[in-house]
């Protein structure tokens, strides 16, 4: 951990601290949100409470994936919040093409890799504090070294060593936070909501494609054909054209 400190240091998440185990890291972050600076960072080698996205488990044996969660004041117009799941996916997506594998962002928070983009390697969960001062916690769970072709895991979930890649937990998290700090910089910038909405279209492993979206207000089915500014994603079918927050997405075919 100290060379990651090391390598932090001149970013704003140089506020680091581990623990080898953890309920969950975002709850964690959550629960002491009034007290927390800009830029804090949890990290953890086990949690026995992962929480993923719609009150989903998110598990990972100890020791073998990378797990923590940052804690953020925003500096943009509240209307951006939503971009703080793609910019960590896409963050991430960089770092695994650095390491020649082909990755792609499944809206709204998945990061996926293949030709055909269908195995999920890392799940993001964001949470947003309405106190005096708002505040973002966003955590990711990458998988690096579970799980191999043998381990029970989620269907269509992968990890790095899955996929010939052996990479030290954290060399990839200094390169993730390194790119998810450009990131937070362009979409704090006047017009950075402009220059990542084309970022993320162009990771995108859906727009074009026909799918389904689950979600809250009832399933969606059409063709994903934008994503705008503020992180929306665009459906249309015969019906109507559709711009939603959230959800679930199902891949149909390929049009
Ligand atoms: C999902 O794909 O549903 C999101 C998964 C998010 C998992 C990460 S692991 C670190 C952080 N702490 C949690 O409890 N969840 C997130």
């Amino acid at each position: 951990m100290e060379r990651v400190i090391d390598e932090l240091l001149e970013t704003r998440f140089n506020k680091i601290e581990y623990v080898s185990k953890t309920g969950s890291t975002n709850s964690d972050l959550v629960a002491r949100a009034s007290t927390l600076p800009d830029g804090f960072l949890l990290v953890s080698d086990y949690q026995t409470d992962g929480r993923g996205r719609k009150g989903r488990k998110w598990d990972a044996p100890p020791a073998r994936n990378l797990i923590f969660s940052v804690f953020l004041h925003p500096k943009w117009p509240s209307e951006r919040h939503q971009l703080i799941t793609p910019a960590l996916a896409l963050a991430t997506v960089e770092v695994i093409e650095n390491l020649g594998l082909r990755a792609s962002v499944k809206w709204p928070n998945d990061v996926m890799i293949g030709l055909d983009n269908h195995m999920k390697i890392a799940g993001i969960l964001a949470e947003y504090i309405q106190q005096k001062n708002p505040a973002l916690v966003v955590g990711m769970g990458l998988n690096v070294g579970w799980p191999q072709s043998n381990d029970s895991a989620p269907p269509n979930s992968t990890s790095l060593i899955a996929c010939g890649i052996e990479k030290d937990r954290s060399e990839l998290l200094v390169e993730i936070l390194k790119n998810f700090e450009e990131r937070l910089s362009e979409i704090s910038s006047e017009k950075g909501n402009v220059t990542f909405r084309q970022a993320h279209i162009a990771k995108s492993s859906i727009i074009g494609n026909h799918v389904k979206v689950e979600r809250i207000n009832g399933d969606i089915i059409g063709k994903a054909v934008d994503i705008e500014k503020d992180g929306s994603l665009v459906i249309e079918n015969k019906d109507s054209t559709i711009s939603i927050t959230e959800g679930d997405v199902v891949h149909l075919r390929k049009l």
